[in-house]
């Protein structure tokens, strides 16, 4: 069966980028024009993805008016003959099927994946975590992962080497070499100590799991912060099926702190063709 469904959890506070996320919900923070969750979007839409259910909470209303039609804007750059605008915000609600859900307490990233079992309805699909952006030159992150479900039929998440002091931030993998850059998953511990971590290879914000992942989030208590944790649900999996990680060789992003959110635009600024010539220069005269 092929990967046609993903999820994209976007019900977290952002607490890390207050206060810029009182009222603006973290995934709609713009890197450079365009807000972070559409690049989100437009990587599951490359990557072959029809249907998009994103996992909202209060306050995110404004990542619903984001893709949806906006009849006045549209009017009024119509009347003006701003063609190149139109070009630019039209295609964004057609991009793909997107549908919202709301994730109604805080309980952790794995009760919000369990929220999308109907809409998933036994299949294999995605999950997209909204702080993290992957660039490649040639490679779309979710499709790498797509070609290897398709091939394995596996559960199979994005890996990254990351600093030891680094790994109490992200789920860690144990797990066996069985490819340059695709490790076969032993097991998983949620954001361990450096001391108690096996491996510095950690699990970043893009999976594809088989539908028998929501058995195991039914069956998952309360873990690491008192939240449902994907990580413990994928452990859980590993009794029943195989898991593999494959590690992305491309940059990764992580826009939902400070430091990793002006990496970002700073990148995409340097990368972005119409005002990059202009941006360097300025870096220069400033450095
Ligand atoms: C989540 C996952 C963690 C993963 C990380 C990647 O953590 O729980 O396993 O490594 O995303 O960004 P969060 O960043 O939501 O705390």
């Amino acid at each position: 069966m092929k990967v046609k469904k993903a999820i994209i959890p976007a019900a977290g506070l952002g607490t890390r980028l207050l206060p810029a996320t009182k009222a603006v919900p973290k995934e709609m923070l713009p890197i450079l024009d365009k807000p972070a969750i559409q690049y989100i979007v437009e990587e599951a839409v490359e990557a072959g993805i029809e249907e998009i259910l994103i996992i909202t909470s209060r306050g995110k209303e404004a990542i619903e008016n984001h893709f949806d039609i906006s009849y006045e804007l549209e009017r009024h750059l119509e009347e003006k003959n701003k063609q190149e605008l139109l070009d630019i915000i039209k295609p964004i609600n057609s991009l793909a099927k997107i549908y919202f859900i709301r994730q109604q307490a805080p309980k952790g990233l794995g009760h919000a994946i369990g929220i999308a079992k109907e809409f998933i309805n036994n299949e294999p699909f995605a999950v997209l975590l909204g702080d993290d952006l992957f660039y490649h030159e040639q490679k779309n992150c979710l499709k790498s992962l797509i070609d290897i479900y398709e091939q394995e039929k596996k559960s199979v998440f994005a890996l990254m080497k990351v600093p030891i002091e680094d790994v109490n931030k992200y789920g860690i993998i144990s797990g066996k070499k069985v490819e340059e850059n695709l490790y076969s998953i032993k097991s998983l511990i949620e954001k361990p100590s450096p001391m108690e971590a096996p491996t510095n290879l950690a699990v970043m914000g893009r999976y594809i799991f088989t539908s028998k992942i929501f058995e195991m989030i039914e069956e998952t208590a309360p873990g690491k912060g008192g939240e449902i944790q994907i990580t413990d649900a994928m452990n859980k999996l590993l009794a029943f099926q195989g898991m593999y990680g494959y590690i992305f060789d491309g940059k990764r992003y992580d826009t939902g702190n400070l430091l990793g959110y002006l990496k970002t635009i700073v990148e995409y600024g340097l990368r972005r063709e119409d005002i990059s010539g202009l941006f360097k220069d300025y870096l220069k005269e400033i450095i």
